[in-house]
């Protein structure tokens, strides 16, 4: 069975990708994935935050002119998503396995930290994920700014490097299809749909907020869908499916409805990194009983432009859906 697929330019052995969280800060983790069947590592985030920290606190030292502290800064960064720590996550991760590993970018607003790109590359990072976690809680700032930025840091990167550069999205954009299309002629190589907001739930016990994180579960696989299924063929980027994946049967349906690559993080989580076993053996599975020899045989081919009803995607269906009681309690 041919698995093998193409993302941001790279050559991949299966379409299968462990997505940015925890895991990947762990080379045991990386390489099984990798023996399990994962065609790329996507390493956690490295923050805005932890990187402009990091360039105050040597500017700091400097200006006391502290030479020695100055030599141990590295050393001394004892959190293990610390800059220098990150960039030799990288450098590790390259060395340990044969599948690309992409280094997460994670900052909002264009400034110094995104020197730090360049650096990634040095390290070895085979592309670079660049999320733009942003709440636009402030009521002045608005949609064409949120828009703008996004635009900004992404020319940003990609002229810092010459690595390919994915972006990894919201869905909250009023257009987010024009949205895609636009990062796209800006040059962006590839879009992970979706990034998923961590909302804060009320604890009614303690009238506190509840931070808590909800690992992600199957139905959360149609916002994604859908939009995938809108943009494939229609953008020069790659696609990238990330959210609810909990089983083959999710991996087959991203495909199907036209991503290059399908992430997974949760149900790695929930189940040991060796669940990537059990995506790959069940889309191998099910490609077979397709009598399909490789995934390019369905990949897009429920995208929009390939089914027969486009309705299905749009307006009409869902007047259809709510008038026709097809409900699932
Ligand atoms: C514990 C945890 C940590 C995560 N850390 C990151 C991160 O550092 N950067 C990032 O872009 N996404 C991060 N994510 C989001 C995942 O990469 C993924 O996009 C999201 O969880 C949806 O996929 P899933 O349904 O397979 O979990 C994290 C998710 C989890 C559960």
């Amino acid at each position: 069975m041919d698995l093998s697929t193409r993302y941001l330019g790279l050559s991949l052995k299966s379409p299968l990708v462990m997505s940015a969280c925890p895991l990947g800060l762990d080379l045991d983790a990386i390489r099984k994935a990798e023996e399990c069947g994962a065609g790329a590592v996507v390493l956690p985030s490295i923050f805005q935050e932890d990187i402009e920290n990091e360039i105050e606190e040597i500017e700091h030292l400097a200006t006391l002119g502290d030479s020695e502290a100055l030599s141990y800064f590295p050393t001394r960064l004892s959190d293990n998503l610390g800059p220098q720590n990150y960039l030799n996550l990288i450098r590790k991760a390259r060395a340990a396995v044969d599948m690309p590993v992409i280094a997460s970018l994670n900052g909002t607003s264009r400034s110094g930290w995104i020197d730090y790109a360049q650096q990634m590359e040095e390290a070895g990072a085979s592309a670079i994920e660049l999320n733009v976690f942003f709440l636009p809680t402030d009521l002045e700032l608005t949609g064409i700014e949120v828009e703008n930025r996004h635009v900004d840091i992404l020319k940003a990167v990609k002229q810092a490097v010459s690595i390919p550069v994915s972006i990894k999205l919201s869905p909250y954009f009023s257009s987010p299809g024009a949205m895609v299309r636009t990062l796209d002629e800006t040059g962006a190589d590839g879009f992970v749909l979706f990034n998923r907001f961590y909302q804060p739930d009320i604890d009614l016990e303690e009238l506190t907020l509840q931070r808590d994180l909800r690992l992600s579960h199957r139905g959360e696989i149609r916002l994604p869908l859908l939009w995938i299924a809108a943009l494939s063929g229609k953008v020069k980027g790659s696609l990238a499916a990330t959210s609810g994946v909990q089983s083959a049967a999710e991996v087959v349906k991203y495909l199907f409805a036209g991503a290059d690559v399908v992430m997974t993080a949760s149900a790695l989580i929930r189940h040991g990194v060796g669940h990537l076993k059990v995506l790959h053996d069940g889309l191998v599975a099910d490609l077979t009983q397709r009598e399909a020899s490789s995934v390019a045989d369905i990949r897009g081919r429920l995208s929009r432009d390939k089914v027969a009803d486009q309705t299905a995607f749009d307006r009409v269906n869902y007047i259809r859906i709510l008038r026709g009681g097809r409900y699932i309690a």
